[in-house]
C-alpha cells in the first residue's frame, strides 16, 4: 500500500540520538540531498554525552527554519524529545543515579547551553503523528524508564552490522518482547499506527507484526562502498512496523558511522544508512573542552579516560567501554 494518500509522498531523513556530535549531524543532513530527501524527522537526544550541544541544536535550528521557510509547510520537519534533552529541560527524575558519566555530561550541557537553545528545546514535543505513521524517541506507549525497541537488546551475542542475521522470535516467553515490544504494538494498534520510528538504543533494526507474531525482515537490496551503506525495507501490507533509526553520534551496534534512515512514502521503503564523517573532528573538539575544562578552575566534566572511550568508540567502531551505557 501508498502512504502518500496519508502524508506527503516527499521522502523523510529519519535520523535520532545526535549527542552533540556536530560533524556527524551535519554529514547526515548532506545526504538528505544524496537521497532526495525533502522532509526530516530528528527523533531527540540532540544534547548530552557529546562536546557540541549548542552547535547541534543551532544548526538544527536554522536547518528546519530554512525547510519550513522554503516549502512553507511547518510539518517538513519533525523533532521530539529524547530522555537527555528533557533532563536538560528539568525532568530530572528521568536519570538513574548510576548513570555517572551522563549525568556529569548532562550537569555541564545545562551549564554552557544557551539560552535561546533551551527556548528551541522547550517548544519540541514528546511524539508527533503522521497519518498512521508515529515519530517517538523510544517507544510509542507511555513507559518509563525508557525502554529499548530493539530486538536484539540484551542478546547475548552481539551481532555486527546493521541488519538482523539472527532473529530473536521467542518473543511470547521473553520477558524482553512481552514487556517491552509487545506494549509498543498493542499501543500502535489502539492508535492506529502502521510505523513507529523511534530511537533511543543507538541499535538501527527493523522488526514487522502480522498475523498475531514478530517477523524480522531482511532487506531486499542493499549496497556498502565502504563509504556508506544502505538496506532497503520493502514495508508490507497489513503488517505494522517498529523501525529503529539507530544513532547519528554514538551509534551502539559496532559501525562507528553516522546511522539514519530513508523513508519513502510513496514505495512504502524504508532504506537503512550509514554515512562516513570526520570523526576526527569530534575527538579533537572533546580534546579541546577537556583542555578548556581543565584550565577554568570549575568542576572537572571531561576526564582523559572518556576522551579515550571516545577515540576508542569512534576510532574503530568496536564498543568496549561503557561510557554508553544505556540511557
Ligand atoms: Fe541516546
Amino acid at each position: 500500500m501508498s502512504f502518500a494518500r496519508k502524508i506527503s509522498s516527499t521522502r523523510f531523513l529519519v535520523c535520532s540520538d545526535i549527542h552533540g556530535n556536530y560533524a556527524a549531524i551535519r554529514q547526515v543532513i548532506d545526504n538528505m540531498r544524496v537521497w532526495g530527501a525533502g522532509r526530516l524527522a530528528v527523533l531527540g537526544d540532540y544534547v548530552g554525552y557529546g562536546p557540541s550541544p549548542n552547535e547541534v541544536v543551532q544548526f538544527l535550528r536554522k536547518t528546519a527554519g530554512e525547510m519550513v521557510a522554503a516549502s512553507g509547510k511547518a510539518n517538513d520537519v519533525i523533532m521530539v524529545l529524547g530522555n537527555h534533552d528533557r533532563w536538560v529541560l528539568g525532568e530530572t527524575d528521568l536519570l538513574e543515579p548510576t548513570h555517572v558519566r551522563a549525568l556529569k555530561s548532562l550537569r555541564w550541557t545545562r551549564a554552557i547551553f544557551r539560552r535561546e537553545n533551551l527556548d528551541f528545546l522547550n517548544q519540541i514535543n514528546n511524539k508527533v503523528a503522521l497519518g498512521s505513521v508515529g515519530f517517538f524517541h523510544a517507544c510509542p506507549q507511555d513507559q518509563v524508564p525508557f525502554p529499548y525497541l530493539d530486538p536484539l537488546h540484551r542478546l547475548p551475542d552481539k551481532i555486527r552490522g546493521n541488519h538482523i542475521e539472527q532473529p530473536w522470535t521467542d518473543w511470547k516467553t521473553n520477558p524482553f518482547g512481552r514487556n517491552v515490544l509487545w506494549p509498543a504494538v498493542k499501543t500502535m494498534r489502539e492508535t492506529r499506527l502502521r510505523i513507529a520510528f523511534v530511537g533511543h538504543s543507538h541499535r538501527p533494526s527493523v522488526t514487522g507484526w502480522k498475523d498475531n507474531g514478530f517477523f524480522f525482515p531482511k532487506p531486499t537490496q542493499n549496497w556498502e562502498d565502504g563509504n556508506s551503506r544502505s538496506d532497503v525495507y520493502q514495508i508490507e501490507e497489513g503488517a505494522i512496523y517498529i523501525i529503529n533509526v539507530g544513532s547519528v553520534g554514538f551509534p551502539r551496534d559496532g559501525d562507528s558511522r553516522a546511522c539514519f534512515s530513508i523513508f519513502e512514502p510513496n514505495d512504502s521503503q524504508v532504506r537503512m544508512c550509514r554515512a562516513r564523517y570526520d570523526v576526527g573532528e569530534t575527538i579533537k573538539e572533546y580534546a579541546r573542552k577537556l583542555e578548556l575544562d581543565s584550565t577554568s578552575g570549575t568542576e572537572t566534566t571531561f576526564d582523559p579516560d572518556t576522551l579515550s572511550d571516545l577515540v576508542s568508540l569512534l576510532g574503530d567502531g568496536d564498543v568496549k567501554s561503557d561510557l554508553f551505557d544505556p540511557f
